[in-house]
């Protein structure tokens, strides 16, 4: 239900929760009872591009680039990871400089018209099919640059994971990232963002020493401890509903070593209780070293091995030379593979040996992926037998899912259990495997219900393997319609800060298309 924002309601919220908040950290928060918001008028102006270009085009910096679906470089400006639910984008705006965002926000406001952010286009949510209005595409905001003091580095907004990896690298310094080259820095940091130096720095939100922002009043604000450190909480695990970042400064780390060892095994389904065992043991609820960086695998139909079966392919990298790595590895090694690949690689290669390299078939644009996650603290083998046995079947019944997988990482959590819980909206430090399932397909439909539900069987199965614990979205794997405490966490005074801070600086809730706090 739609209802008026009014101060009064406003400020009563405020007090209400200033009553009630002393059980909680510094919560200016908004219960649901009592949050109100109202949306963007219906009287839009429908902008042509042609329009957009003679408002806007002589207030924005001379390399920006405005144009609409009659351009050559519309198809490749809306392409995008996520078929199912697809954005409407009715003009695109391809901003060259960083204070053109503020414009081109306040300019859609004034028109009614509503705006999206895209950077590397593989959001997942299901909420972006709900848009339709200005594309503010930010890949050319790119820049990175190692500040002089060599302990943080400053990135555009549209700075990505393969580009962060490699300029640092090349000059002596890694930073945290995504794992896979072709996402963006901010599309997962903005919700935690995991990765491979997790284990040893933390997420990439837990990185973040400032963050230029533009709000969805097209006002321009510093957003760090200091500066609006409310909106710097919120911005560390809920930061896509809040605004748009332009620039950000980020901790950087020397990178100690100059290889990283990896090997990938490919097991048939026989070994597969065998297999999780051991991962359990690697993992050891949660205690795997820092340097253990990541082991993670899929289920996934390969014609080279079989028609039918789905193979368990697995991988292991570590932060450092092969003769530190193999203890760890050792597990892996003699449960008898159908097929190995290894290599002592320079870190910026790792992505690409590891098939999450910006151009492997991981980050293909254009199938509908129905995606359902859930988060572990071990592997129930019970459960990972069923959750096979229920791929090979779907795979059977309907060939057009044949290229769908299923994703489990296990991410050294080391550094990420060391941050304070409740010193970010990021609230699931508990969590030491992430799982994932992608039903796969060309955009059909008729099979978007049986792709629902098989992704949603799945998600269930993996939440019934750990009895006593409450399911965890998150925000970055699942579709966005999950019960909001899986994704923002279970203690109430978390979506009651969220819903505050939204009330604050979103009263609109025009940031509304990727996992909203407020559902309309
Ligand atoms: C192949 C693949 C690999 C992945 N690997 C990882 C991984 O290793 N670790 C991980 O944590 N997650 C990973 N994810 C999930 C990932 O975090 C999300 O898909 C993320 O939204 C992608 O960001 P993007 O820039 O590529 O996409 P986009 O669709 O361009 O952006 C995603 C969302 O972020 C918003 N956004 C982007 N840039 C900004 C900005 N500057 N300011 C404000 N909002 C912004 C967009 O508006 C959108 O809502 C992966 C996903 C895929 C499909
Ligand atoms: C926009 O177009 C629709 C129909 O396409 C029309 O009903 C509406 O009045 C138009 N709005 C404005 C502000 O011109
Ligand atoms: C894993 O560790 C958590 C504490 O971090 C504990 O609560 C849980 O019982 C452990 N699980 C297993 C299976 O040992
Ligand atoms: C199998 O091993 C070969 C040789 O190491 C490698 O080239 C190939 O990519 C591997 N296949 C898979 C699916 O891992
Ligand atoms: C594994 O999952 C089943 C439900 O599928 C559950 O009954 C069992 O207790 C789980 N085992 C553990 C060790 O949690």
């Amino acid at each position: 239900m739609v209802r008026l924002l009014t101060l009064a309601a406003h400020t009563l919220a405020l007090l209400k929760a200033a009553a009630t908040a002393t059980a909680t950290p510094d919560v200016a928060g908004c219960p649901d009872s009592d949050c109100s918001f109202s949306q963007v008028p219906l009287t839009q102006a429908n902008l042509t591009a042609s329009k957009v270009q003679q408002d806007l085009g002589p207030l924005l910096s001379k390399k920006t680039n405005i144009y609409g679906s009659d351009d050559s470089r519309y198809e490749h400006a809306i392409g995008r990871w996520q078929a199912f639910a697809a954005p409407q984008f009715t003009v695109i705006v391809e901003v060259a400089a960083e204070d053109d965002v503020s414009k081109v926000v306040k300019y859609a406001n004034e028109n009614s018209v509503p705006f999206y952010t895209v950077n590397r286009a593989h959001g997942g949510a299901r909420a972006q099919g709900d848009f339709s209005g200005i594309q503010i595409n930010v890949v050319p905001l790119s820049g990175i640059q190692i500040n002089p003091d060599g302990k943080t580095a400053r990135f555009q907004g549209g700075a990505y994971d393969q580009e962060a990896i490699d300029v640092l690298w090349e000059q002596g310094y890694v930073g945290t990232t995504g794992s896979c080259g072709c996402v963006g820095m901010m599309g997962p940091g903005l919700g935690g963002g995991h990765g491979r130096y997790q284990g040893l720095h933390g997420l990439i939100s837990d990185n973040l020493i400032k963050m230029d922002v533009v709000l969805a009043s097209g006002e321009s604000v510093e957003v760090s401890s200091e500066s609006h450190p409310d909106l710097f909480w919120a911005m560390q695990g809920a930061g896509h509903n809040f605004g748009i970042v332009t620039s950000f400064e980020m901790k950087i780390h020397p990178r100690v070593v100059d290889t990283w060892f990896f090997r990938n095994w490919v097991f048939t389904q026989d070994k597969l209780e065998d297999l999780f065992e051991a991962l359990n043991k690697i993992n050891g609820n949660g205690t795997q070293p820092g340097e253990m960086a990541v082991v993670f695998g899929f289920f996934y139909l390969d014609p080279t091995f079989s028609e039918t079966e789905a193979v368990i392919w697995w991988s292991m990298h570590y932060a450092g030379p092969q003769e530190d790595a193999e203890p760890y590895f050792e597990p892996l090694n003699n449960l008898g593979h159908i097929n190995v690949t290894e290599g002592n690689v320079p870190y910026t290669q790792i992505p690409h040996a590891t098939r999450t390299g910006e151009d492997d078939p991981l980050c293909d644009h254009g199938m509908n992926h129905v995606i359902r996650t859930a988060g572990l603290q071990v592997y129930n083998i019970t459960t990972q037998r069923e959750i096979y046995n229920l791929f090979n079947q779907n795979i059977k019944d309907h060939p057009e899912f044949a290229a769908s997988y299923i994703v489990m990482e296990a991410y050294s959590v080391e550094a990420v259990k060391k941050v304070d819980h409740s010193a970010s909206a990021f609230s699931q430090r508990d969590e030491n495997l992430l799982v994932q399932i992608s039903v796969t397909y060309p955009p059909e439909p008729s099979l978007d219900e049986t792709a629902l539900e098989w992704a949603g069987k799945t998600r269930d199965l993996f939440n019934e393997g750990q009895p006593g614990r409450l399911p965890s979205t998150y925000i970055n794997y699942g579709l966005g319609d999950e019960s909001l405490e899986s994704i923002y966490g279970y203690e109430p005074w978390r979506l009651e800060k969220l819903r505050g801070l939204k009330h604050k600086y979103d009263p609109e809730n025009r940031f509304r298309y990727y996992v909203p706090i407020i559902r309309d």
